[in-house]
């Protein structure tokens, strides 16, 4: 058990009580985080090998993001979108320019940036394409995450994600992740709208899928004259060795979803690219936010995007993601519990094979109370994903425990 003080049992307790019972924490509850560390009520510190599911890329209460968000809320936080503002204009520049899109239609969540992305692929099959009324089709790939509304869940193969909330979004269609021949299947269908798939899957246990299968999807998408939308809500923004991870294949996807990172962990904050032909489709009041494009995340967007180039932290996660595989694989030699290693730049994940009936939730209880803190997904499957600001000595210490640890299982 992890030795909990008076106060944290106290504010778990409460949590307990007064909140949904939608979560299942480790139980540790954190108070303050600077760059890889969070300290928990009591004082203890911990490296975090999750990062807010890879939202706090840049580590916690980056200074630089903090100073933007601090400025900015001093002046200006939010107008709505009945107004223009004076920081909309300039970040949706700054933002294009970086991703080379004509455009971007800022949201706040990244199930938010899903679902933009699904209207925008929806009008463009019937403006453009010239699909009927009401037959366009999606295609998604089983295993897919993209959050938790009816829309997203209804792309879900996950039985936890879907069990109980039928009737599901029509018009949907499944094919295997990984698999260009069912793509190709599914796709020729002429109705069909888009594909959205995240370049490796996050919540399914950081699935990276065979070399050549994104420039394969882009191939099958052009040739079906298909958009091709991807997810990088979390393999984007640097954590996979990458600005994106469609760089890897040096792949532009039509749209591109990004969220979590692109406020360092501050805020809510979404945006969804794409070029005039698609973007255009949708007309003043068609679509929309109430937060989306504050002003408030406008700075602190494009002061994040700035500190992932200034502080190069895609070369960080490409070159230290190596090395931590490597440490991880010497792990799966050594020991029975640790069955195999996977991921690229910081985003890995390890299964782990249930020993004397413990399973990855033990491992992760006893990482914490060493020190790391990581979370299972999916049972057996343990993500390794921490801040991209962390150092090769750091990162050491980490591999340290996550060793130290797992070999008192074996
Ligand atoms: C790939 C991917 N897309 C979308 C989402 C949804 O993001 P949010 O929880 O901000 O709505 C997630 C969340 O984990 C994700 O991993």
């Amino acid at each position: 058990m992890i030795e909990t003080g008076t106060k944290s049992t106290h504010l778990m307790e409460l949590e307990d009580t007064f909140g949904a019972h939608n979560y299942h924490p480790i139980p540790v509850v954190l108070d303050r985080g600077e760059g890889v560390y969070v300290w928990d009520v009591d004082g203890k510190k911990y490296f975090d090998f999750l990062a807010a599911y890879s939202a706090v890329n840049q580590g916690h209460c980056h200074p630089r993001i903090i100073k933007a968000l601090t400025t900015q809320a001093q002046k200006l936080t939010l107008t709505s979108r009945a107004f223009y503002n004076s920081v909309l204009g300039e970040y949706e520049k700054y933002i294009t320019s970086y991703f080379g899109y004509d455009k971007v239609l800022p949201m706040n969540t990244g199930v938010e940036g899903g679902e933009t992305a699904l209207k925008l692929a929806r009008r463009w099959a019937y403006d453009v394409k010239g699909v009927k009324e009401n037959q366009a089709k999606m295609v998604f790939a089983k295993g897919n995450f993209w959050g938790r509304t009816l829309a997203a869940i209804s792309a879900s193969s996950d039985p936890s994600s879907t069990n109980g909330f039928g009737p599901f979004l029509p018009g949907y269609e499944l094919v295997e992740y990984n698999d260009l021949a069912a793509l190709e299947a599914s796709i020729k269908d002429p109705n069909t709208a888009a594909f959205m798939v995240e370049p490796i899957q996050g919540e399914a246990g950081v699935v990276v899928p065979n070399e050549g299968y994104l420039k394969g999807v882009r191939a099958l998408c052009d040739k079906y004259n298909v958009l091709f939308i991807a997810d990088e809500v979390q393999t984007g923004l640097a954590r996979t060795g990458k600005m994106l991870a469609c760089d890897h294949e040096d792949v532009k996807p039509d749209i591109l979803i990004l969220g979590k990172a692109l406020s360092g962990g501050l805020l809510p904050v979404s945006a969804v690219l794409a070029n005039d032909e698609v973007m255009l489709t949708i007309k003043p009041g068609e679509h929309g936010s109430t937060y989306g494009g504050n002003p408030l995340a406008c700075a602190v967007a494009m002061e994040a995007l700035k500190v992932l180039k200034d502080e190069k932290l895609a070369e960080n996660s490409e070159k230290l993601g190596i090395i931590f595989r490597e440490e991880m694989n010497k792990l799966v030699k050594e020991t029975d519990i640790v069955t195999l290693v996977r991921g690229r730049g910081l985003f890995n994940a390890i299964v782990i094979k249930e020993k004397n009936g413990k399973t990855a939730w033990d491992v992760c209880v006893k990482f914490a109370e060493n020190g790391l803190l990581a979370k299972p997904t999916h049972g057996d499957i343990i993500r390794f994903a921490p801040p991209l600001v962390i150092t090769k000595e750091q990162l050491m210490e980490c591999v340290a425990i996550i060793r130290k640890v797992i070999l008192s299982f074996d």
